[in-house]
């Protein structure tokens, strides 16, 4: 797999990326000078006789060093954020192009729920990483380091405190690596699985509700519910009992620095205020603890996400534009000894060979599962032959830039899919350019105006609002609608009149004769009634061309094809 780099995008925001940690040492800084102050008004201003003058100035000390404190952090937080939210906006944004520009192969590798959930969680993990990054990971060993300093240089003996200390806080860090972060990959992964199952739930409702599987559906996400939230519970439990923990190291802390401090003030080494500061300082080591804590869980977090991105990123697209030059027009298809499987598995077409003259109609009749829609799949080029050729006017398919491809293919496709929006817009789909008359035309030839019309809105009918959708007929009309509007040299109708009656499709079948004659045409259908009367039929069975003809020939030869004929009489195929 290419190696993919998530940090490049944070490149154009390099000036927040190096200003963001600038401000944190500030901060940092200051956090640092003021247990010191303090102390100073402590020691030589309230014990000592510095008088009440030096006590209100360093207390305004005091004060500009809070407020610079403020202002850095504040400063930080924000350049910290623009640097998260615009590296997250450019990767979504990356993701995006790359899933469109996947090829069916592609979006047959990666599950729909899946490359959402990575959209758009991962993608915020990673952001909320970069955020942590620019603050946490510039505080915490900086104020652990300055404020060990700090100590020390109030006196050598808290060393002992420190040499105690550490050792509890790394391996007590180091307890909670292992233990959350295999829990939090976990809770990643149980977290996609529960999306898979709204997805599934959301897009299937209507399946669902027919087979009355609600119940059943329910308790499916039950199970994917608990089990997220007993990871989850899990984690927070560990989380819970560190917090104890540190307190008692905490407090041990405290007793240690006042007893030692309090044995060296009576030794005259040391002054109250010290012991004030050291206390201070101490729970600021302890504080680096907690967020260091935080950073050990993130990380494992964020990697797993961003191994989930960079496969997105990375995966190879398989279908990509060839280079010939557009020539000659006019729609005429050649199979060479085509074998294909899907994903290079099991052939479902073996060896095809036919040619489809420009401007001649075809019919492609097979039981279901025959491969008639894969085998049209491939002029269009959704996927590539595993061996032999498709040619598409006497160039190899996978030569075409693919938009030139298949802007010579007008496609209905097996399943009518219509976007949000009027129907007339999901029409215009088909030519962006037409003018009314135009799209008015398609539908029309498309036997979709009548029901169009009746609707009140008509061409402005929003689908997908207040519940309306169209019927099965409908959509599959309207998608016919799109596809002849494009106007190109070749039309694909793959089981597109499945749900027409049988009047409808002959007036349709009339209208396309006569508008689209010149055309290159391929129909599939399951009825011999929709292609009786096409120039020639192809029987498909389990990948092969059985025979092939025109309906008179079919009659007699073919005995697929009159077995075929025989089930479907009185369907409007003359006996
Ligand atoms: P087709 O989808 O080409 O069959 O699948 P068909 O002739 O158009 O069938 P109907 O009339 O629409 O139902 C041919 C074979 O390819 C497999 C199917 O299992 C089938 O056996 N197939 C299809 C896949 O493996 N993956 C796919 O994405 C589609
Ligand atoms: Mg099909």
């Amino acid at each position: 797999m290419m190696k993919i780099r998530l940090r490049k995008y944070l490149k154009p925001y390099m000036r927040f990326v190096v200003l963001a940690p600038l401000m944190m040492v500030l901060e940092v800084a200051m956090d640092l000078t003021q247990p010191r102050l303090m102390a100073m008004v402590v020691n030589d201003g309230i014990l000592g006789d510095a008088g009440l003058g030096f006590i209100v100035r360093t207390s305004l000390i005091m004060l500009g060093v809070a407020v610079i404190g403020m202002i850095t952090g504040f400063a930080c937080t924000v350049f910290a954020m623009f640097a998260a939210q615009n590296y997250g906006a450019d990767l979504r944004s990356d993701l995006f192009k790359k899933v469109s520009s996947f090829s069916f192969a592609e979006l047959d590798q990666f599950s729909t729920g899946s490359l959402v959930t990575r959209l758009t969680n991962d993608g915020t993990q990673l952001q909320n990483m970069v955020l942590l990054a620019l603050r946490a990971f510039v505080r915490a060993p900086l104020l652990c380091v300055g404020a060990i300093v700090m100590v020390l240089s109030i006196s050598r003996t808290y060393g002992l405190v420190i040499a105690v200390v550490m050792p509890v806080i790394a391996l007590t860090a180091m307890f909670i690596y292992k233990k959350l972060a295999p829990l939090f990959t976990q809770i990643q992964e149980r977290l996609d699985g529960l999306n898979a199952i709204v997805q599934e739930n959301l897009s299937g409702v209507r399946v669902i509700k027919a087979f009355v599987r609600g119940e059943h559906e329910k308790s499916r996400f039950g199970v994917a519910n608990e089990a997220l939230k007993d990871t989850n519970l899990r984690a927070m439990f560990i989380m819970a009992a560190v917090l104890p923990l540190m307190m008692i190291v905490m407090n041990a802390t405290v007793l240690a620095v006042i007893y030692i401090g309090g044995l060296q003030v009576q030794a005259a080494q040391m002054q109250v205020g010290d012991i004030m500061a050291a206390l201070s300082y101490m729970t600021q080591v302890l504080f680096t603890f907690m967020i260091m804590s935080r950073i050990f869980v993130s990380i494992p977090r964020a990697k797993a996400s961003g191994d989930r991105v960079r496969e997105v990123l990375a995966a190879e697209v398989s279908i990509t534009d060839g280079d010939a030059a557009v020539g000659s027009t006019g729609g005429d298809i050649v199979f060479n000894n085509v074998t294909f499987g899907y994903g290079g598995g099991e052939p479902v077409l073996k060896q095809i060979s036919l040619h489809i003259k420009s401007g001649e109609h075809v019919g492609l009749l097979g039981s279901t599962g025959a491969g008639k829609s894969s085998l049209v799949h491939l002029i269009s080029r959704f996927y590539d032959v595993c061996d032999g050729q498709v040619l598409v006017d006497g160039v190899d398919v996978r030569d075409y830039p693919l938009d030139a491809l298949r802007a010579k293919i007008g496609f209905v496709l097996q399943e009518s899919v219509l976007f949000s929006g009027t129907i007339g817009e999901n029409i215009r789909w088909g030519n962006p350019n037409a003018d009314d008359a135009q799209v008015l035309q398609a539908a029309k030839s498309a036997q979709a105006d009548e029901y169009i019309t009746a609707k009140e809105d008509g061409y402005d009918t929003l689908l997908g609002q207040r519940g309306l959708t169209l019927s099965g007929g409908q959509k599959q009309r309207a998608s016919i609608a799109r596809a002849l509007l494009k106007d190109a040299e070749i039309l694909i109708l793959d089981d597109s009149t499945s749900a027409l009656d049988l009047a409808t499709e002959s007036n349709l079948n009339a209208a396309i004769n006569a508008e689209h004659a010149g055309k290159t045409r391929i129909t599939i259908a399951q009825r011999i009634s929709s292609v009786m009367n096409a120039d020639r039929i192809y029987v498909l069975e389990h990948g092969e061309i059985a025979a092939f003809g025109t309906h008179e020939e079919l009659l007699e030869t073919c005995e697929i094809y009159q077995d075929i004929h025989r089930s479907q009489m009185g369907q409007g195929v003359a006996a």
